[in-house]
């Protein structure tokens, strides 16, 4: 299974990728978390990143795209992958349907979720993000997957919330009609609880995967 998850910031994409994941035993591939890994450690990739990510702008296509031409060169990615946060502008949807048009592995299928901003905002501003794991919670002092130290991302402040939202609906809801138009979309709501939109997504891809 070659999936791609879009979605806006904070439908819970991170979420579901990881029972997604599981579910196809693939690997989950989300730039967001390759750029936030390479923040910590310091690298130049991060660094070049970090003010972007912070003003809740889009990386350089030129950084990402490379980035993502290189973990797709991995050997885990031999039985497909989940890729999570890529692409994020139609510019990207190219370079992604070259790489794999190179390598003979079209995609299978792009999960659309849908959720209203109201709700976006609600569960970006209240979510906790673990500094050792990178796992989403709420409410909690310490990581419930792995006990690690939480924060607040930069760019779930409300401001860059706001920020985030704008550029979804400039730059990233245009590859929705590029991936309907290759026949490739399959739209699921991603409001209501975690295991109900897990079963959906789940069932909706299944038609693909055989
Ligand atoms: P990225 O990390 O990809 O952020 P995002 O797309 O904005 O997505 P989020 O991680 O904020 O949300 P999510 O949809 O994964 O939701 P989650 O599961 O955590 O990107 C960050 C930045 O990196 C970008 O702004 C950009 O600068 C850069 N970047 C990344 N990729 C790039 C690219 N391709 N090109 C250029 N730049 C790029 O859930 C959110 C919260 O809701 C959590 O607290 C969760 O517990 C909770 N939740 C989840 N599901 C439910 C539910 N059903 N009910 C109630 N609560 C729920």
């Amino acid at each position: 299974m070659r999936l791609v998850l879009v979605g806006p910031p904070g439908a819970g994409k991170g979420t579901q990728a990881q029972f997604l994941a599981a579910h196809f035993s693939i690997p989950h591939i989300s730039t967001g978390d390759i750029f936030r890994a390479n923040l910590k450690a310091g690298t130049d990739l991060g660094n070049q990143a970090k003010s972007y990510m912070d003003r809740g702008e889009l990386v350089p296509d030129s950084v990402t795209n490379e980035m993502v031409r290189d973990r797709l060169t991995h050997d885990d990615v031999a039985n497909g992958f989940l890729l999570d946060g890529f692409p994020r502008n139609v510019a990207q949807a190219e370079v992604l349907r070259a790489i794999l048009a190179d390598k003979k592995t079209p995609l299978h299928a792009v999960l659309e979720f849908s959720l209203a901003n109201e709700e976006i905002i609600a569960r970006l501003s209240a979510r906790r993000t673990c500094r050792d794991c990178g796992a989403p919670s709420v409410g909690v002092d310490k990581c419930p997957t792995c006990g690690g130290e939480v924060y607040q991302r930069e760019d779930d402040k409300a401001e860059v919330i706001a920020r985030r939202l704008e550029v979804y609906a400039e730059q990233t809801a245009p590859i929705i009609s590029f991936y309907r138009n290759e026949g490739l979309l399959i739209s699921v709501s991603a409001a209501g609880n975690v295991e109900d939109i897990t079963a959906s997504a789940i069932s909706a891809l299944s038609r693909v995967a055989q």
